[in-house]
């Protein structure tokens, strides 16, 4: 499956997607990353990976639904047929869930329909449960509520802090995730 990840930030999971790509795990090929965010950590990460790394912002444009016009342009021309969001912290809009219906997947770090949102680890933690986790989704219109594919819990203990949360949370993902997209890729058969 040919897929193009979109992220924000660090790229943290990127990375482990990208390592269990090059290891074949995953039966994907990396076609792009792109960024809403031109000093994002993950378009050097992309670049040290040899993967495509593309980068513009929706205040370069006069409204949002330009911005994700460009975007499909964009992931049309590199014959995209998956979207992998990872760290992506904006909301699809209509145009890309049309083009990639039941193809965009997101991680988010905490169990939902609980914690959904930009602070999904800070809100768990805040909000004292006993224990949050990861859940990888499908996409759809709504704010972090497309189709579950798969959760895993992490218990809050009495002595983690915000940063070891955060740390425990992550690990999670970078395991979770790979295993996710390996299993996707190779029961998918094309388009
Ligand atoms: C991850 O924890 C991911 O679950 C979260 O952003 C972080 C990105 O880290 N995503 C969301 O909160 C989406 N609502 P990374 O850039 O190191 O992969």
């Amino acid at each position: 499956m040919r897929a193009a990840i979109l992220a924000s930030g660090n790229g943290s999971n990127f990375e482990a997607i990208i390592q269990a790509v090059e290891r074949q795990e995953i039966a994907m090929e990396v076609a792009l990353v792109f960024s809403d965010k031109s000093n994002a950590y993950v378009l050097e990460r992309a670049k040290n990976h040899q993967v495509e790394a593309v980068s513009f912002s929706p205040k370069d444009f006069s409204e949002k639904s330009v911005y994700e016009a460009e975007l499909l342009h964009l992931l049309e021309e590199y014959q995209v047929e998956w979207v992998i969001l990872a760290g992506y912290m904006r909301i699809i809009g209509p145009c890309l869930l049309e083009a990639f219906p039941q193809r965009i997947i997101n991680i988010h770090p905490s169990l939902l329909p609980n914690f959904p949102g930009l602070h999904g680890i800070k809100d768990a933690f805040t909000a004292k449960v006993p224990q949050t986790g990861v859940t990888v989704h499908y996409i759809d219109a709504g704010v972090d509520t497309g189709p579950v594919i798969a959760q895993e819990a992490v218990t809050v203990a009495e002595e983690d802090t915000l940063e070891s949360l955060e740390a425990k949370i992550h690990q999670v993902e970078h395991r979770l995730y790979p295993k996710v997209l390996a299993e996707i890729s190779h029961n998918y058969k094309g388009a």
